[in-house]
């Protein structure tokens, strides 16, 4: 089966088809910038010129950077704050002809692919994701279930937003070299995760994650196992794509016939 997955990103907004048995693109994905500010209205615009890009009529999975619950955006950290109480899924349905929609929160999508497709297939316990980019986004997992919208990237580290300490972009903002981001930075949130959660396993996502031997071997004193995400920049798309087709994979409903 063939869903479309979208994206939302701080900078960028990419979609593609997507073949949810092999948890793969059939086609390349089309990337347009995000719309600064990031507006409801701009966004959704966007989100229907990628969709319409391929000529696509079918069910939608769409990822938020922010808490999601049904349909509705509840928070907008790194976004424009005029997506909060909108219904996402409503508002990016009207712009793409009535298609049916799912959105969820772009960490819980890329977790459900790596759950699935990437470094977690076949995990049970307690497994957490984290994606490192501008914010810090989370996906906390139990015997393969996803907890919806655990949002740990705004746990409080020593007295700041932990996001704004341990992001990938903390590191390029107050240009940190890479043992200092890793030794002071991630590793301390990683233990104050580990302390409140006690996962078997850390998977690293965001961008950063093709750079992670630079930082993983640094990390030390933490018990669980961690490894890298595997599906890259693709992980939100998939996983945008699976809730779509198995909305109760997500904790969402779709926004129309539900
Ligand atoms: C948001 C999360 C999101 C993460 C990554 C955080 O600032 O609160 O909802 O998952 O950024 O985009």
């Amino acid at each position: 089966m063939n869903v479309f997955g979208v994206d939302i990103g701080g900078s960028g907004i990419k979609g593609a088809p997507v073949d949810l048995e092999r948890g793969a693109l059939t086609e390349e994905r089309h990337k347009v910038l995000t719309p600064q500010p990031a507006t409801p209205d701009g966004v959704a615009g966007r989100v229907a010129e990628v969709v319409e890009h391929f000529g696509w009529s079918g069910p939608i999975g769409v990822t938020f950077p922010g808490v999601v619950t049904g349909s509705t955006i509840r928070t907008a950290a790194n976004v424009d704050k005029g997506w909060i109480g909108v219904d996402a899924a409503r508002l990016i349905g009207e712009r793409v002809g009535g298609l049916p929609v799912t959105v969820l929160n772009d960490a819980d999508a890329a977790g459900l692919a790596e759950m699935t497709f990437g470094a977690g297939r076949g995990r049970t316990g307690t497994v957490i994701m984290l994606t490192l980019g501008t914010g810090i986004g989370s996906a906390l997992f139990v015997d393969g279930r996803l907890v919806p919208n655990t949002e740990l990237g705004h746990l409080e580290l020593k007295g700041h937003d932990a996001e704004k300490r341990a992001s990938a972009k903390a590191r390029e903002d107050e240009e940190l070299t890479w043992e200092h981001w890793a030794t002071r930075r991630l590793q301390k949130y990683l233990a104050h995760v580990e302390m409140l959660f006690s996962p078997e396993l850390f998977i690293i996502g965001g961008g950063v994650s093709r750079k992670a031997d630079k930082f993983l071997p640094l990390i030390e004193d933490i018990r669980a196992e961690i490894v890298p995400a595997q599906l890259l920049n693709n992980a939100g798309i998939v996983g945008a794509a699976m809730a779509a087709a198995s909305p109760e994979a997500g904790g969402r409903d779709r926004s129309a016939g539900s």
